[in-house]
């Protein structure tokens, strides 16, 4: 969703670094862009709709200086327009504001505002903080109290940068929206993301909800703001050890691509450190005895949380329930100090995990976490988190991320049954030789595969037990990046309602699971929906020859590691049916890859 980027120089100019760190953030989805500037003690504002490179790379109309803001804007408040693209500026062109999240009550500030005679330029919320900030220096005079005055009047999520005329500095607020600090060397930035900076830094300084912050070329100052005081806290800088060449499509078309391929050297890296998840494992097994465990997770984390219950009941004989996070609040009324909250999330950043896990924390609960983005607002409310190490996905459909979930909650849950390391390792090494070895076989037959699909207007995913979230996970992509219609569902529920729609020539989707009593049950469901004219499709272990009309034989070893292989053939069946239909699958319509929004 909406991002953020600033960044304080001692001499050189900064729009070219602005519009690069901007260019890191594009991913997360935005229909407008803008950045202002301080040169020469002024403001100078560029921005408008559509890309980065349309509204600011293509206009040097302003002057350039050393401290600027930038922000990339996904629309919430107001619609798509040149006036509600951030920056905003007060009435005297004094401050700029960029913002990420959504302010509560803003109505209330702003017709206060407008009856002391501030005249609004736009339908956002966000220019009442730039209004805010301009009444508060007019009273106080000095920029730092002012800003915190203003930020102590908001309600609401934010993540906040201001810059003022006159101040060779960036002021930061942070509230439920993300907001990271990069420390440079005579420079220093901040973004709503760590990827948006990690080809300038990799020491961040990650800030806290309540804490406002101000960065200049040489110093980072941060204040907890209590009461309308502020408390000078601490810098607490850490490294992130991530690549910045990750952030790099390198010879492939799309990112999606490319996060398919690493794959299975993402499982041979979590097949190498199966010791890192010992302490998670123990944690989560010492909580269960206390009460019960709640996953809680959305979208494709969500399906990832399907198959860690599963795991977790087969292997380790362990209860436990999933909630899709933003229902958490409605059924969650039993879940009280004695349980434990498992969230996963990739990003670490979705509104829905994050506002769940602040319910379960309210009513005492233990907070564990599975996540990839280190330093993310959800590693900060945990008490426990194990890390996925896929690496950053920039891809908005979630690929790699998933595999790593699965692979890790299949660590965990051997970990707790009393699996050995050696076995554990084994199972995946498997994994990633198959995923290995016939990597481009796969990628060959799902383009086959997506030529049959494209032009139909609903697909079905059927799978059985573990492979059942697979199922849903497999219709998730498939909609997600090329718009065609698409359902996953237990192939033994399918004939309790949707065999009403199959008709001659609808695509069905099918996982053949490797396990020879539900397989029994699945070839009886694929001859229900035959008979009914479907089209079939089947992904199966080789060792099976299950009729369908069309089909991808795999080596499945073990059904319990089975979602890590059929996911795959899913992503680039969807990956190619977007591309076939000229979609862009980085970037899908209307999708965000970090809902920071609930
Ligand atoms: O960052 P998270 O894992 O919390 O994100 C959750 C969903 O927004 C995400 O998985 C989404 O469904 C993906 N775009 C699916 O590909």
């Amino acid at each position: 969703m909406c991002g953020i980027v600033g960044i304080a120089k001692r001499r050189d100019h900064v729009i070219k670094d602005l519009i690069a760190a901007l260019k890191k953030l594009e991913y997360r989805g935005y229909d407008s862009a803008g950045i202002a500037v301080l040169s020469n003690g002024t403001i100078h504002v560029i921005k408008g709709v559509g890309t980065i490179d349309k509204v600011i790379n293509s206009t040097r109309s302003i002057k350039d200086g050393n401290v600027g803001i930038g922000h990339t804007r996904w629309a919430t408040h107001g619609g798509v327009s040149k006036e509600n693209a951030h920056p905003h500026i007060s009435c005297n062109g004094e401050v700029a504001v960029v913002h990420n999240g959504t302010l509560d009550d803003f109505n209330i500030i702003r017709d206060k505002l407008i009856r002391k005679g501030h005249k609004f330029s736009s339908e956002t919320d966000t220019e009442v903080i730039a209004h805010l900030i301009e009444e508060k220096l007019a009273e106080i005079g000095d920029p730092v109290k002012a800003f915190s005055q203003a930020i102590y009047e908001l309600k609401g999520s934010y993540a906040i940068a201001s810059i003022i005329k006159g101040y060779n500095f960036i002021l930061l607020a942070r509230n439920k929206s993300p907001l990271v600090i990069g420390v440079g060397n005579g420079e220093n930035y901040c973004a709503s993301d760590v990827a948006a900076l990690l080809h300038k830094t990799n020491r961040f300084i990650f800030l806290k909800d309540g804490e406002i912050a101000l960065i200049t070329p040489d110093r980072v100052d941060i204040w907890y703001l209590s009461e309308s005081t502020m408390k000078k806290v601490e810098n607490k800088i850490e490294v992130i050890d991530w690549s910045p060449q990750l952030l790099d499509k390198g010879n492939y078309e799309y990112f999606m691509l490319k996060e398919i391929y690493e794959q299975p050297y993402i499982l041979n890296k979590l097949a190498n450190s199966i010791d890192y998840y010992k302490k998670f494992s123990d944690q989560l097994l010492r909580y269960s005895e206390s009460g019960g465990i709640s996953i809680v997770a959305a979208g494709t984390s969500y399906h990832a949380g399907l198959i860690g219950k599963f795991l977790l009941s087969k292997l380790a004989g362990m209860r436990s329930e999933v909630i899709i996070a933003s229902e958490f609040p409605e059924w969650s009324h039993h879940v009280n100090k004695s349980d434990t909250i498992l969230a996963i999330s990739q990003s670490g950043e979705t509104a829905d995990v994050l506002e769940a896990v602040r319910i379960a924390k309210s009513r005492g609960a233990k907070v564990l976490s599975i996540a990839n983005v280190p330093g993310s607002t959800l590693t900060r409310l945990s008490d426990e988190t194990a890390f996925i190490q896929a690496g950053p996905e920039i891809g908005v459909a979630a690929t790699k991320t998933f595999l790593a979930q699965v692979a890790v909650l299949y660590i965990i849950s051997s970990l707790i049954s009393g699996k050995s390391t050696v076995r554990i390792k084994d199972g995946l090494i498997n994994v990633a030789k198959e995923l290995e070895s016939s990597m481009e076989h796969i990628s060959t037959i799902s383009r086959r595969i997506s030529s049959l699909l494209m032009d139909r207007e609903h697909v079905f995913f059927l799978g059985r037990g573990i492979n059942y979230p697979t199922a849903l996970e497999g219709a998730l992509k498939l909609k997600e990046i090329s718009y065609i219609h698409a359902e996953g569902y237990p192939a033994g529920e399918y004939k309790h309602g949707p065999l009403a729609l199959i008709e001659k020539g609808v695509p069905s989707i099918v996982l053949v699971p490797s396990d020879e009593r539900t397989r029994e049950k699945i070839i009886y469901n694929i001859m229900e929906i035959r008979s009914r004219g479907a089209f079939t499709i089947t992904i199966q272990p080789k060792s099976v020859n299950i009729p369908s009309d069309f089909s991808l034989p795999l080596d499945v070893k073990s059904e319990l590691t089975s979602p890590m292989i059929y996911v795959v053939p899913l992503q680039l069946i969807a990956y190619h049916t977007a591309v076939s239909l000229g979609r862009n699958p980085d970037k899908p319509r209307n999708l965000a890859k970090s809902v920071t929004v609930e």
